[in-house]
Order: C-alpha cells, then sequence, then structure tokens
C-alpha cells in the first residue's frame, strides 16, 4: 500500500475519485473489458471509546473519505485473482484450498474467503483490481478497509445480502485468526456500517448501532503525526490482558460491567497499573455516552472537553499515546476554533483528530504542520474528513 500520509502534504480528502479512476482503468488494461463491479470500503478515526471495543464497551466512529476500491467481475469457478495497484506481483488463490500461514500481500483477502466460508457463505471467483488511499499504519485502519471491501466483492458476487454485522465479524476474524492480529470489531463496523455524515454508535456487547448525525458548523480534522507503532502489537496485547485481568478481579465478563461506583469502591486492592487501565475503560466508555447526548444536543463544546478527557485518560492511565500525538494534541488544543483533540485508534503512533469550528478550518490546517514541525521537527499532514458511506457497491 502506498503510505501518502508520509509525504507531509496537507490536503483535503477527495482522492476517492481519483482511485476509483484508477482502478477501473487497470481493469481494462488487465483484462481488456470494463469491470462489471466496482466496490469501496472506507478506513476509519474514531471520535471517542478507545480500547473500548474489546471490552464489550461502546465506540463513536467515523468512516473517512479514503478507501479501498475494487474493480472486478465475477468468474466461473472459484478462483480469485486480485492485482493491486500498489503491489508488483498480482495474487491469485482458490476458495477450496485456503492455506493459512502464507505470506502474500493478499492474505488479508485469503482470510476474509476463510472467515465467511466458515460462516457458512457459498462463495464464487472472482478477478479484479484493487487500490487504496488510506493510509498504512496511521490508525486509520487500512486493513479493515480491505477486508470490508474484499467482503462487499464477496457478498455481490455470490448474491448474499449485506449484513453489516456479520460481514464485520468475518473480517474481525480474518484478523484475529488469519493475520494472527489482536483487534476488537469498531475498525470493521465502522467501515461495513457508517453512513456519510454521521458517526457510527456502537454498542460492541450487543452489536446494536445507530448513525448518529455530525452537528452542523463543525468539521473533523485528522492529524498524522508522521509516527508509526513501532511494536504495537505487544503494546496492544498487553492492554487486552491487563483489562482482561481487571475484569476477573472485578468477577465480571469484561470491564463494560464495571460502574465508576464500583471501580472505586472495589478497584482499589488491584496493582496500580492495572486500576490505571480499568479507570480508562470505565470513564470512555461514559465519555462515549455523552458524547452523544452532545451531540445530539449540538453541544460542541460539551463534546470538544470529551474528547481532550478522552485524551488525557489514553495519556495518564492507559498510557498508550507518544510524545508526538501528546504534540500534537497540545498543538491542535490552542488554536482558535478547535472545540477539543485527542489520539485516535490503537496509539503508540499515528494519528490524532480535532473538532473544529467549520469556519476556522482553513486556518486551522494551514497552521498546525508549522506550529507541529516546529515543536517536534516532523512533518504532519493534515486531512479534513469528510464523513463517508461504508462499504458500497456499484454495478457499472
Ligand atoms: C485498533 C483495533 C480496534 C480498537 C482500536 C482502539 O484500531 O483494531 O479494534 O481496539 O485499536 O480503540
Amino acid at each position: 500500500m502506498s503510505n501518502e500520509a508520509s509525504t507531509g502534504s496537507s490536503e483535503l480528502f477527495g482522492g476517492n475519485m481519483k482511485v476509483r479512476e484508477l482502478v477501473q482503468e487497470a481493469f481494462i488494461k488487465r483484462f481488456g473489458q470494463p469491470p462489471e463491479l466496482l466496490v469501496r470500503a472506507p478506513g476509519r478515526v474514531n471520535l471517542i471509546g478507545e480500547h473500548t471495543d474489546y471490552n464489550d464497551g461502546f465506540v463513536l466512529p467515523i468512516a473517512i473519505d479514503r478507501a479501498v476500491w475494487i474493480a472486478l467481475r465475477p468468474r466461473g469457478d472459484r478462483r480469485v485473482l486480485i492485482s493491486s495497484l500498489e503491489m508488483e506481483t498480482p495474487g491469485d488463490f482458490s476458495l477450496d484450498d485456503l492455506q493459512k500461514g502464507g505470506r502474500d500481500w493478499y492474505e488479508y483477502l485469503k482470510g476474509v474467503a476463510w472467515a465467511l466460508s466458515g460462516a457458512g457463505y457459498d462463495l464464487q471467483g472472482w478477478e479484479g483490481v484493487m487500490s487504496s488511499d488510506v493510509p498504512v499504519g496511521a490508525g486509520l485502519s487500512s486493513s479493515a478497509a480491505i477486508e470490508m471491501a474484499t467482503a462487499r466483492a464477496f457478498a455481490q458476487v455470490a448474491g448474499f445480502d449485506w449484513d453489516p454485522v456479520r460481514m464485520a465479524q468475518a473480517g474481525r476474524k480474518a484478523e484475529n485468526s488469519w493475520m494472527g492480529v489482536s483487534s476488537g470489531i469498531m475498525d470493521q463496523m465502522a467501515s461495513a456500517a457508517c453512513q456519510a455524515g454521521h458517526a457510527l454508535f456502537l454498542d460492541c456487547r450487543s452489536m446494536y448501532y445507530e448513525n448518529i448525525p455530525l452537528p452542523n458548523d463543525v468539521a473533523v480534522i485528522v492529524l498524522d503525526t508522521a509516527t508509526r507503532r513501532g511494536n504495537v502489537d505487544s503494546g496492544y496485547n498487553e492492554r487486552f490482558e491487563q483489562c482482561q485481568t481487571a475484569a476477573h478481579h472485578f468477577g465480571v465478563k469484561a470491564l463494560r460491567d464495571v460502574s465508576p461506583q464500583e471501580l472505586l469502591e472495589k478497584g482499589q486492592s488491584l496493582d496500580e497499573v492495572v486500576y490505571r487501565r480499568a479507570r480508562h475503560i470505565v470513564t470512555e466508555n461514559q465519555r462515549v455516552l455523552e458524547s452523544i447526548d452532545a451531540m445530539r444536543a449540538g453541544n460542541l463544546v460539551r463534546l470538544g472537553l470529551l474528547l481532550d478527557a478522552s485524551h488525557i485518560s489514553m495519556r495518564d492511565d492507559f498510557e498508550i499515546t507518544n510524545e508526538a500525538l501528546n504534540t500534537m494534541v497540545s498543538v491542535a488544543r490552542r488554536l482558535p476554533g478547535c472545540y477539543g483533540a485527542r489520539m485516535t485508534g490503537g496509539g503508540f503512533g499515528g494519528c490524532a483528530m480535532a473538532l473544529v469550528d467549520a469556519g476556522k478550518v482553513e486556518n486551522f490546517a494551514a497552521t498546525v504542520p508549522h506550529e507541529y514541525q516546529s515543536e517536534i521537527g516532523l512533518t504532519p499532514s493534515v486531512y479534513v474528513c469528510h464523513p463517508s458511506q461504508g462499504a458500497e457497491v456499484m454495478v457499472q
């Protein structure tokens, strides 16, 4: 995948049309005819609710207008041929011979095929060309976008309904069991179920979800620190285990079941670090619910304060921020028009996000790179994010 975030540009989102045209053209070049279908699935930025998904809690992501696109046509057999504009060698695999443990760039596609087959879907082969403008490793879920674009392709070709929850579950299974990467369900659900102009409220236990309109006159700005998570998996897995330890201590299935009151009453005998991890999850779940109220009331000041509190909790209690993320957030926070800012995604590098008054966006986007660079010496990227539609299919 290309890593556009590292170019240090400041740009408005809107690259999708370009990617769409590129995969269409490449398809014609490779297969001699226009594609029959186009699918797209977006990356995501999380407004609030970090590391709560695998604690059966609440999240509030937005689909960004950067996506994976696949131009394709069905095949009469059970083979999948896939090229990527970002990879040199094309992929080719049979749905009858899916073996784990490979290291091909198209493992995500194989993993999704495997997970969908395991969930009882009767798949059919297809051939296509894929490309993406979701920055990789930036915490914007480029892999969930690949998974959901792949699922969308299989659904359309085999003629089964797009059930966002089941598709997201298959994507997560591919990520966890095929790729061996621990994650919750948030990224796949954002990519599968978001609506343009909305954030997706998701209860990760019941899988109840609802699209909540973003208030008017405000923009979500993605701020790429130009740092990448190093050893993220160990950090992520460690947080996962600490949350499990805490849940066990409280005698519950997941930290979702612990109230702020119980945290205070029964948390004192916990190891100090584990207590802080639990406190982040318990308070973050509250913040998600309060954020929804603030959004519904159009109370941007309140929403911004909740984002700020979330960042502080991730910095001090969950300890998943780095110096670049903290610097970015403080730079954003002191600029005019910024209601609130926080790191977003798994942490340890990648992106922050800010909620900015629509009238101040231009000035904000122009000032952040300069201020950030002069403080930390790294060149960031700034994206004005237009909340987009989740995975979709276009018949040509
Ligand atoms: C990564 C994971 C998600 C979620 C976030 C943190 O993006 O893939 O499932 O846990 O981190 O909120």
